[in-house]
């Protein structure tokens, strides 16, 4: 019934015989990296803006070029930028154009920067055009640029400064170097905070950025509302959700690519109600398959931006939540164990210990896809799909791997959809289960070993479905 599927496994063409109806799947090699990386290479801006969420202390801390240039070994474990946030933060929080090495700074990144290295700025330090050429010219993907006004006045008001002029000049200087530049520039973005000082001015403004510069892309959004923040200010500036309705059917019109994250004051209003009695009211008794759920997403969780690497040359990871010194004798190795810690901690979030329920067992037909397998220092990861049967439920699934002299381990698993196989189930009129784990390597003692699915089902049976290929890993 599935032999039309082609798996997209690329290995699986290196097969050899195993038995009579047993193949071979070998895993690709892949090396390990962090999502992205979150840093700041100073703790101060030259701005108070009435809606940032930043902290300023008054102990004003500058990141060294000599302590950038070992930090910046980082770089090839970094994923590459691709939108949503992936890559190396040089600056996030903070205005990194007020470091006054700011520009040496930059002239350390190496060229593999050009994949994966952005910041963003407010543009109003003074800058001639030699800076803002060092800018363009330096081996970062992406400059975001934040625009909130272009009216002075309004400008003044949100920025509780007076650095329109210098703003206008800059973005002058920017929109010369960046239309004389022959060869490569950055990506460019801009970002603007849409509030009620200035949403009637908004359009203007990204048509504004779309016509100067060679602009990737326009965010608009709206104030963060946390706890931890000083709210009443934003909390004013949130538009209606009738407003913001006016506002996102505006923006989802406009020729131009256009992000968004806006949240109307009702949009808050209605995540704060909905929060609170729906926790309290439904407290299921968790078994174990909720509680590894849990153990996973936020193991999932940690992955995005696990790494703060501090103005200070110190580092935090979301493990620990612990300031650590970087070593700057032994930058690279340091910055390898944390990402085995991290890869550690994913691959024992998965294990499952207690499954006793092996008398409890009906096999099922096996209709597994798998389409990758890769093995990083750490783990073995393998992703697929499958059409279980209909009674099964498909958040409760244990992975059993059965190796060739004995070795036996059972896995958790991530579940996902995959609408990407729709059409091929709906064709077949099954359904799909999507699913991801890893295998700890250094708790693997045989050289192959057969997976299975085993899916609980409404009779609360183990329905295993074993997968027609041999897992070979030495
Ligand atoms: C914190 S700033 C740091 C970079 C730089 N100083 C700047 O403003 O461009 C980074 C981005 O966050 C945005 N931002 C500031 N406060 C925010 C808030 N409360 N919620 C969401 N974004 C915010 C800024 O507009 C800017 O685009
Ligand atoms: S310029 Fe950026 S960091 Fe500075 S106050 Fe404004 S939003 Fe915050």
């Amino acid at each position: 019934m599935f032999n039309n599927i082609k798996l997209k496994i690329s290995n699986l063409k290196n097969k050899q015989t195993y038995s009579k109806d047993k193949s071979f799947i070998f895993p690709e090699k892949q090396s390990m990296h962090y999502d992205a990386v979150n840093m700041d290479i100073n703790n101060t801006c030259n701005q108070r803006c009435r809606f940032c969420f930043s902290y300023f202390d008054k102990n004003k801390v500058y990141m060294d070029v000599e302590t950038f240039e070992k930090i910046i070994q980082i770089l090839p474990l970094v994923r590459d930028y691709q939108g949503g946030g992936y890559g190396l933060y040089i600056s996030c929080v903070f205005e990194p154009t007020v470091n006054p090495q700011f520009i040496e700074i930059l002239s350390k990144i190496p060229k593999e920067g050009k994949n994966k290295c952005f910041f963003t700025t407010n543009l109003v330090r003074a800058m001639d055009e030699e800076y803002i050429k060092a800018i363009i010219n330096s081996n970062i993907a992406l400059l975001n640029i934040s625009i909130e006004s272009l009216i002075p006045e309004t400008f003044h008001y949100l920025t509780q400064t007076k650095g329109f002029d210098k703003y206008k000049s800059n973005l002058q200087l920017l929109e010369k170097v960046v239309n004389e530049k022959e060869g490569y520039i950055p990506s460019i973005r801009f970002i603007s905070m849409l509030l009620k000082e200035n949403k009637d001015e908004l359009m203007d403004i990204i048509d504004f950025c779309f016509k100067h510069f060679p602009s990737e892309a326009h965010e608009v959004r709206t104030p963060m509302i946390r706890p931890m923040y000083d709210n009443e200010w934003n909390l004013n500036q949130l538009l209606s959700k009738e407003e913001a309705k006016e506002m996102v059917d505006k923006l989802n019109n406009y020729p131009g690519h256009i992000d968004m994250n806006i949240q109307s004051i009702e949009d808050i209003k209605e995540s704060d109600l909905k929060v609170i009695p729906q926790e309290k009211s439904c407290e299921v008794e968790k078994d174990h398959y909720d509680i590894a759920k849990e153990k996973i997403s936020i193991v999932q969780d940690y992955e995005y931006l696990f790494l703060r690497i501090e103005p200070n040359g110190t580092c935090i990871d979301k493990l620990t939540n612990v300031p650590e010194e970087i070593p700057l004798d032994k930058t690279e190795e340091y910055f390898i164990k944390k990402l085995e810690h991290l890869y550690k901690n994913k691959a024992q979030a998965v294990i499952c210990n207690n499954f006793d329920d092996i008398n409890n067992i009906v096999e099922g037909n096996p209709n597994i896809f798998i389409d990758k397998f890769v093995d990083n220092d750490i783990f073995f990861e393998v992703t697929g799909w499958c059409c279980p049967d209909r009674d099964i439920i498909s958040d409760k699934l244990i992975l059993e791997l059965y190796g060739n002299k004995g070795d036996k381990h059972y896995y958790y698993c991530s579940i996902k959809e995959r609408t990407d196989v729709d059409e091929f189930y709906n064709e077949e009129q099954g359904w799909s289960v999507g699913f991801t784990s890893y295998f700890e390597k250094s708790k693997l003692k045989d050289d192959e070993y057969v997976l299975s699915l085993l899916f609980r089902n409404s009779l609360n049976q183990n329905i295993k479905y074993e997968y027609e290929n041999i897992l070979k890993i030495k």
